[in-house]
């Protein structure tokens, strides 16, 4: 008889004193399952405030090991070990360090989505719903390297009026919308609202009637008073849109290719049974040098204190 994964990893979930933390760009399946599901800022702070003995991260390595630098006491393990992230990927640690040292007055600013090693040459991260923020709370006359995504930083340069040196990094699944076929469905559903993550291009947010982070996205089309939304981000998203916006409308943004919607090819590398093998056997774990570890927290401590110091 076929296991019924979901009935196993409850079991496994209370026998292992676990919690599960899943990214809006999980499976329905997998988001359905967790304790928590939310952007990358906040399940940094679920994770990092979290009494469990163990976190089972459905994200991508990135969060898993942002969670272990925040709570290195608890083991924390990842349906899958090779779900990493395509902006991760872009920042090879021995070539940021080269690029720094060119730069050695500048401010470093990277953004949640990179290696531990980044991290630890960094002076403070953010994610995409604090950027804005970190960026202002910067005394004004040091100039900013910020990296990895040069989406992003151009975003910021915008919103914020400051200049920055951008990493040349960018997201495989953001930077392929179709700035062509997002007007073409914009005519088609001439009421709807465009609701863009801020890793897309400027050519793609030139078209949002709102930018901003996944929970930002998602909190946007719940206070709206519009019904229909054309949603330019990973559309794992549109499970919780749909959750809490019953009779509203969401229509994923088409990239530039054949395909009808931007899959995280990352973030679907976990699965029900991976979720459920990982539980079972607490591996694979997230495992980290302890020097490494305390250099890649410093700044993500002064992400939480830039971030909450208007609070
Ligand atoms: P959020 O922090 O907005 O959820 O973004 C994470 C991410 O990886 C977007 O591609
Ligand atoms: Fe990384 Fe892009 Fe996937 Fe987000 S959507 S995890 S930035 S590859």
């Amino acid at each position: 008889m076929a296991m019924d994964y979901i009935e196993e990893i409850r079991r496994l979930k209370r026998d292992r004193g676990a919690v599960i933390l899943a990214h809006y760009y999980q499976e329905s399946e997998i988001q359905d399952l967790a304790d928590f599901v939310g952007d990358s800022l906040q399940l940094a702070r679920v994770a990092k405030g979290t009494d469990a003995e163990v976190i089972a991260f459905c994200g991508v390595h990135f969060m898993a090991e942002t969670a272990k630098i925040l709570n290195p006491s608890k083991r924390v393990v990842l349906p899958d070990l090779e779900a990493g992230c395509s902006l991760s990927e872009s920042c090879p640690p021995d070539a940021f360090a080269a690029y720094k040292r060119l730069h050695p007055d500048h401010v470093v600013i990277s953004y949640i989505n990179t290696s531990a090693a980044i991290k630890a040459m960094s002076d403070v991260i953010c994610t995409s719903s604090n950027a804005k923020t970190i960026v202002d709370r910067l005394p004004k006359e040091r100039p900013i390297l910020f990296a990895p995504d040069r989406n992003l930083g151009a975003y910021l340069v915008k919103v914020t009026g400051r200049e920055m040196l951008l990493w040349q990094g960018t997201c495989i699944v953001h930077e392929i919308f179709s700035e062509k076929k997002l007007v073409q469905l914009k005519e088609q559903h001439p009421g709807s609202r465009v609701l863009a993550h801020p890793e897309c291009e400027e050519s793609i947010l030139r078209h949002a009637d709102y930018v901003g982070s996944t929970t930002g996205i998602l909190k946007y089309a719940e206070k709206s008073a519009d019904r229909e939304f054309i949603v330019v981000t990973e559309p794992g998203i549109i499970h919780q849109m749909e959750r809490a916006c019953p009779g509203k409308v969401f229509i994923p943004a088409p990239p530039d290719n054949t395909c009808a919607c931007n899959i995280c090819p990352h973030m679907k590398k976990n699965t029900l049974e991976k979720l459920y093998l990982c539980l079972r056997d607490l591996s694979p774990e997230i495992l980290m040098d302890e020097a490494l570890r305390l250099q890649a927290l410093r700044p993500i401590e002064r992400m939480f204190e830039l971030t909450d110091a208007g609070a």
